[in-house]
């Protein structure tokens, strides 16, 4: 079969499957498997595909159809202008997680060498940017999940970075540290487990459950985090904490009672609050 009828055939399966966009993806699971541009497919669209390939192909369509997210397929995801390997032990990262780096790049870019913790690191996606970012700041990852932790450390070597980070893995609860922290990160799991049902097939059936349920009232690991946090950030270094657009003014509460300043809400594009930022008084 030739490039141009691939792609016909495979946007039309994943068309009837009510897949966003069904062009799109075909293109790019076609790339993935003939190794060439984007572009090559559309310029070369008479090419001739080899039937293993083919064969292939149409394997990562049927996958799609069934609402497998594409990042999963491709094993890749861009954030932050990297592309970082995730597989289904890690959650996708999200664009409106890179609200937390816009802040960072802009507040910390006068300052000297910072130690950063990143609390669920899970694909390690904040925390590499971060330290892709800066140059001279070190940092370490946690996370429950060995096998997010493994992909996290994955993702350093790739990057260049493992010189500078340390991934954990570990129950937040359980981390027994070494050092204070100028800076902490996290994008906890914050659904309530009784809201999980209602998330799109895609995320519901496909990314980890660990990384996405928040306890009965989705804070249960928020919780967990501020009293970490607490206890590890210096006195007047920062708290950056990623949450649903619902729990914002029960987790600045949170944050007062533990003995936080709240110096910052970041909104995401919805202009929704999805990051409290907040500096350890005392
Ligand atoms: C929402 S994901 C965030 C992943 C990544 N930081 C990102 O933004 O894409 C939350 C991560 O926290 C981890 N996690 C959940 N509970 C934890 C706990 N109690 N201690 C440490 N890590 C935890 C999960 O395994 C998951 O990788």
């Amino acid at each position: 079969m030739v490039i141009d009828n691939l792609i016909f055939e495979g946007t039309k399966i994943l068309r009837q499957e009510n897949i966003e966009n069904p062009m799109l993806d075909a293109e790019l699971l076609l790339t993935s498997i003939t190794k060439k541009e984007r572009e090559f497919s559309i310029i070369y669209g008479r090419e001739k595909i080899d039937n293993k390939s083919v064969l292939k192909y149409f394997d990562l369509i049927n996958r799609r159809k069934k609402k497998e997210p594409i990042a999963y397929i491709l094993n890749k995801k861009e954030f932050w202008s990297t592309n970082f390997v995730v597989d289904k032990n890690v959650l996708i990262p999200r664009p409106d997680t890179e609200i937390i780096l816009f802040d960072i790049k802009a507040r910390f870019k006068n300052s000297k060498r910072l130690s950063v913790l990143d609390i669920g690191t899970g694909s390690g996606c904040i925390l590499l940017s971060i330290l892709k970012e800066f140059k001279n700041y070190r940092g370490v990852g946690l996370d429950k999940s060995k096998k997010a932790i493994n992909i996290a450390k994955f993702n350093s070597d790739l990057l260049s970075i493992n010189n500078r980070s340390k991934f954990i893995k570990c129950d937040v609860d359980n981390y027994k540290f070494d050092q204070y922290y100028d800076l902490i990160v996290s994008n906890p799991p914050y659904i309530c487990s009784h809201k999980i049902k209602n998330l799109s097939v895609g995320i519901r059936k496909f990314e980890p459950y660990i990384a996405l349920d928040g306890g009965k009232t989705g804070l249960v690991t928020v919780n967990k985090v501020i009293n970490k946090a607490k206890k590890i950030l210096k006195i007047g270094g920062y708290l950056y904490l990623e949450i649903g657009y619902d729990q914002s003014r029960l987790v600045c509460q949170i944050l007062q009672k533990n003995n936080f300043k709240v110096v910052d809400k970041l909104m995401d594009y919805n202009k929704k609050v999805r990051c409290i930022i907040g500096t350890r008084l005392k």
